[in-house]
């Protein structure tokens, strides 16, 4: 089953349950949750309690992505009941098959993430160890940006590589998905969508949810 996980980044923090619902209401599988450090990327977004004052107020799973400098330092703070997934970047990690067992050792599935011009080369040693590899197609820090199209040929190549070596991780795309891409993304081997600005900003989050996971579902 393919997976939408709208990230919040984009939400309305003034409403954030509020809209944390209506992704609920429309099927929303995940919650991505966009942690940004000012380092590792231009930009401050926010910490784990504003993830954690979600605990309580939604059954929806966190998507943990920690676009950080040394995630080892910060990544049991996301530690929660309803935390599924906590995403490291392979720029960020200077020891990565460490910091992937730290995660699964705390009973988390552990996603590594790479930047549009990572190559997959850098995931050799590690694909048999991860849950998730997130794929990058925009350059971090930012929601509303456009999905760089090269990208979707790393999909496609990283779907090969799957099969090929018979492995189970799930492939994660994160940045620019709107309505009229998210059928060739998912065409191209993406098994969890993000969207951040092509859901929170829209008129009606909860409809255009359920429009994603049609449209998701039929691809
Ligand atoms: C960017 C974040 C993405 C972003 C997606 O650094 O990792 O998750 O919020 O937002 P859209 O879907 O608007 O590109
Ligand atoms: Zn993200």
């Amino acid at each position: 089953m393919i997976q939408l996980a709208p990230s919040i980044l984009s939400a309305d923090f003034s409403k954030l349950e509020e809209d944390v619902k209506a992704i609920e209401r429309g099927g929303a599988h995940l919650i991505h949750v966009d942690v940004m450090d000012g380092h590792f990327v231009p930009n401050i977004s926010f910490g784990a309690s504003v993830m954690k004052s979600l605990l309580g107020k939604t059954d929806v799973p966190f998507d943990v992505h920690l676009m950080i400098e040394d995630p080892d330092k910060y990544l049991e703070d996301f530690l929660t009941p309803n935390t599924e997934y906590i995403t490291v970047h392979q720029e960020a990690c200077v020891h990565l098959h460490r910091t992937i067992q730290h995660i699964k050792d705390k009973g988390v599935k552990a996603g590594v993430s790479l930047n549009p011009a990572t190559p997959l080369e850098t995931l050799d040693y590690i694909l048999q160890d991860v849950d998730m590899v997130l794929l990058m197609s925009v350059n971090p820090g930012f929601g509303g940006q456009s999905l760089i199209p090269q990208v979707l040929d790393k999909v496609r190549e990283l779907a090969r590589i799957k099969k090929e070596r018979n492995l189970d991780f799930l492939i994660e795309i994160d940045g620019g998905v709107k309505l009229d891409n998210v059928k060739e993304v998912v065409d191209a081997g993406v098994e969890i969508v993000v969207a951040g600005s092509a859901v929170f900003k829209a008129d009606d989050i909860e409809a255009r949810t359920k429009e994603f996971v049609r449209l998701i579902g039929e691809a």
